[in-house]
């Protein structure tokens, strides 16, 4: 049996980092770690479980080009997760990969909606353009690649609902952007099952868990058909319209709740109204639940494969499965 790669995550100790080096270290990649000094003392629980997962910690910076060269020496695959606002410096991790010359696969920091196939408006517009920067420098510099477009993280949306800064799902009224429908286009084109359901003019949002994206990512790796591709996780079960979202909600707690809808013209001038983060929230949500940029497209082979259908062996959490650990909550705030 071939190897493992030897895996570098730049940003691991970030929030879906931290599953990535995790999922690396149990799939039996020989795996490191790029950490910053300050990060050894403030986040010494999760430096500690890196350990004791057998991760090699290495010390360095992404301003810190000397460091960043000697890290990637020592592996065969770069995964970068590093959040919002070193997007774009991740330049420097490309220039270090090309001084390094050794790299078999870079996968930058994407882990959201596919950047080259996106309407959204500002300011989740730049920074959707920011990583598609990145990934023409990737190209042009001829580094071999993958791009995971994991769509929604399910601990960002799935606790509160999809509902602006709300920790546990809705108990009364619902909030939903646009009318809870996305016009949008199936998962793959030739799935004549999902094309007669009732789903296919319903499709919008694709909400998967951490551990789960973390698992594809690493299975893509050493995969030879995720090479040069878009890695997108959508699975079929994890595809839901707002309003059924919504509807699986009620029908888990036996309740109808109230609803207000908000109207895109409304939406857009919210956005506008909003101060950041909230407005970079806002316009990632009009993308998603108005516009339908996680699913009003077909993953062509050309550039792109799906990970459920790639790798069914990765038994995934379902919405469905993941909704129930509120239910509980519901009934005994209820009682
Ligand atoms: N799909 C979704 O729902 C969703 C939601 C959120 C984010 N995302 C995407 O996920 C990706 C990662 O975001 P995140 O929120 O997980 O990131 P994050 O929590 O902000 O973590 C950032 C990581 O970068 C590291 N870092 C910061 N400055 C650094 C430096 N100078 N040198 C080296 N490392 C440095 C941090 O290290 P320290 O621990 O030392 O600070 C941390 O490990 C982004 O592309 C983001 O757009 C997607």
């Amino acid at each position: 049996m071939a190897e493992k790669s030897k895996i570098l995550v730049i940003g691991g100790t970030g929030y879906i980092g931290k599953f990535i080096v995790e999922a690396s270290a149990k799939a039996g990649h020989p795996t490191f770690a790029l950490i910053r000094e300050t990060t050894t003392s403030s986040k010494p629980d999760l430096i500690n479980k890196f350990k004791n997962l057998g991760v090699n910690l290495l010390n360095g910076d992404l301003h810190d080009h000397g460091s960043l060269v000697k890290a990637i020496k020592q592996a065969d695959v770069v995964i970068s997760n590093v959040g919002h606002a070193l997007l774009g410096d991740q330049v420097k991790i490309i220039a270090a990969i090309k001084e390094a010359g050794n790299v078999k696969r870079f996968f930058p920091s994407e882990f959201g909606n596919d950047v080259d196939r996106t309407h959204a408006v500002e300011p989740a517009k730049t920074a959707y353009a920011t990583k598609a920067r990145i990934r023409r420098t990737v190209e042009a510099e001829g580094i071999p690649h993958t791009y995971v477009s994991c769509n929604f993280f399910a601990g960002y949306f799935l606790p509160g609902l999809a509902q602006p800064g709300a920790k546990s799902p809705p108990r009364d009224k619902v909030v939903i952007l646009g009318d809870g429908t996305a016009k949008g286009m199936p998962v793959n084109i030739c799935d004549a099952e999902y094309m007669n359901s009732d789903k296919f003019d319903l499709v919008a949002a694709v909400f998967n868990r951490e551990d789960d994206i973390a698992a594809y990512t690493i299975k893509a790796v050493d995969d030879p058909r995720t090479l040069n591709k878009i890695l997108y996780v959508r699975p079929r079960n994890n595809t839901y319209s707002f309003n059924e979202l919504v509807a699986l909600w009620e029908k888990k707690i036996g309740k109808t709740l109230e609803k207000e809808y908000i109207p895109e013209e409304q939406i857009l001038k919210n956005i506008q109204e909003a101060a950041p983060p909230t407005n970079v929230v806002m316009s990632i949500g009009h993308s998603v639940f108005v516009k339908g940029d996680q699913t009003n497209f077909d993953i062509e082979p050309y550039f792109g494969v799906e990970a459920s259908e790639l790798y069914p062996d990765v038994k995934y959490t379902t919405v469905d499965e993941y909704l129930n650990q509120f239910v509980l909550e519901f009934i005994s705030n209820r009682a």
